[in-house]
């Protein structure tokens, strides 16, 4: 992953307004909730859900997207292992300026490779990072098909397919787990919200 500084003579500036000032005017804590789980695990609609709750209740969110951020910013990546990393990197920072801006951002990307979780959790720091895996079995998900994807990397028409031909790393200690065998999308996206309520986020 190529993270070093390639321009020089740039300069940091500190603004008159922060992260601190932007959360006292909305009322809540900027973080990310990053969902992470195979194609079909139900990242998105979950994400989509807690919004929307977060909406309801007077609080700002936004959400970003694997299949959205592709068709634009990231519409320069496919899914090699390099381009999964750029990926994330680009993501990460885009939550974390999100998160900045005092905005409770939900990433919802496959985001297979853990070192990459990890930095993005390393950038926003801790209790501003919360990892949340959509757990489901690769049986579920194949089952579910929502995009008929998985049909699609069986038959080796996709290539580089996380679950079939590609890998995925399970989180080993994720702030959130939700069994998405188990729940369904309102149980799910309350799980969520019960746990940004303990934190003290919202
Ligand atoms: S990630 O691995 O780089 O985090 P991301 O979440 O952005 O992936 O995109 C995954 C989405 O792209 C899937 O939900 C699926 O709709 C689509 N997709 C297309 N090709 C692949 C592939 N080879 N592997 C996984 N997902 C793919």
């Amino acid at each position: 992953m190529k993270t070093e500084q390639k321009a020089t003579n740039v300069t940091w500036h500190e603004h008159k307004i922060d992260r601190l000032d932007r959360e006292k005017l909305l009322n809540q804590k900027g973080v990310v909730l990053w969902f992470t789980g195979l194609s079909g695990s139900g990242k998105s609609t979950i994400a989509n859900e807690v919004a929307y709750k977060l909406h309801q209740m007077g609080k700002l969110s936004y959400v970003l997207d694997g299949d959205n951020i592709r068709h634009g910013l990231n519409k320069n990546l496919g899914f090699s292992p390099e381009d999964r990393d750029e990926n994330i990197r680009r993501i990460s920072e885009v939550a974390n300026l999100f998160a900045d801006a005092g905005v409770i951002a939900c990433t919802a990307f496959i985001s297979p490779y853990r070192k990459l979780r990890n930095f993005c959790r390393d950038l926003l720091g801790p209790g501003r990072f919360l990892e949340v895996y959509c757990k489901a079995s690769l049986e579920t998900c194949e089952k579910r098909d929502p995009k008929g994807l998985y049909k699609k990397a069986r038959e080796g028409v996709i290539k580089e397919f996380t679950g079939i031909s590609a890998p995925y790393e399970e989180p080993e200690n994720p702030e959130i787990l939700i069994d998405t065998d188990k729940y369904n999308v309102e149980e799910s996206a309350d799980i969520v919200i019960q746990i940004l309520r303990k934190q003290n986020i919202i």
